[in-house]
């Protein structure tokens, strides 16, 4: 293997490559309203920023969004439903998120590879078989900061069933509240394991104090620029 030859002083700068945050949390975490008020003061900050979202995010991947929450995708069984996750994840960060970053844009996703680390791992396919469709899927754009949103299975759930009304339950919000558990003690552990890339945000607390804690990691973890003048 020939190694990658040191950059020269006449080399072109390296282009400016903006800050990718993913959100994490089971059902009912408040992952999408944190996310748009934190899209709001990133703006505020003069900051280009892009919400985006998984399963979708791009045309290709909105499609392939419909197939695994109507759990049309669900008899072909867990393997087949985290390599579907991994095709749309590998169209949106191609179509998305790694131009959106190139520009220097803020990409702010509701979710990324942590939920199929997470769901598919619950599920039963084995970590190697994720490390692997994740790579595939990712290349090298990986997450700068992830937040994790952490919520109570009973709590979660209590939520997400008062904002769903009389709406049908997607696929993955129909199991049990142990199961919900278990992933919440899976993305714990996730982010005990990468305390660098993760902070974990109590999601109990009021939606102003959940904000302010999303404020202060993302500052302290990525630095943000000064507020202008007249803010
Ligand atoms: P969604 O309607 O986006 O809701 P929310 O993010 O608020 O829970 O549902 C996405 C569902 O897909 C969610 O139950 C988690 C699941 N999921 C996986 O199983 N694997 C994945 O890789 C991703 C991104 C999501």
């Amino acid at each position: 293997m020939t190694a990658t030859p040191a950059l020269s002083r006449t080399d072109p700068p390296a282009p400016p490559r903006g800050r990718f945050v993913t959100f994490e949390g089971g059902e009912g975490a408040g992952k999408s309203s944190q996310i748009a008020h934190l899209a709001e003061r990133l703006r505020g900050r003069r900051l280009d920023v892009v919400i985006t979202r998984e399963p979708g995010g791009s045309p290709g991947a909105e499609c392939v969004r419909h197939v695994l929450l109507t759990g049309a995708a669900e008899r072909f069984g867990p393997l087949a439903e985290a390599c579907l996750f991994a095709a749309a994840r590998a169209d949106h960060v191609d179509r998305t998120i790694r131009p959106a970053l190139s520009r220097g844009a803020w990409v702010l996703s509701d979710r990324f590879y942590d939920s199929s680390r997470v769901y598919q791992g619950d599920g039963g396919v084995a970590p190697d078989m994720l490390r692997l469709l994740e790579a595939v899927a990712v290349a090298e754009v990986r997450p700068d900061l992830t937040l994790l949103l952490d919520v109570p299975a009973e709590i979660g759930l209590a939520r997400a069933g008062s904002r769903r009304g009389g709406g049908d339950a997607d696929r993955f919000e129909k199991e049990d509240v142990a199961v919900h558990e278990r992933r919440r003690r899976a993305f714990l552990d996730l982010a005990a394991r990468e305390p660098h890339r993760f902070a974990v945000i109590d999601a109990t607390a009021t939606p102003t104090e959940v904000s302010e804690a999303i404020w202060r990691a993302v500052g302290n973890r990525l630095g943000l620029p000064a507020a202008p003048e007249a803010e």
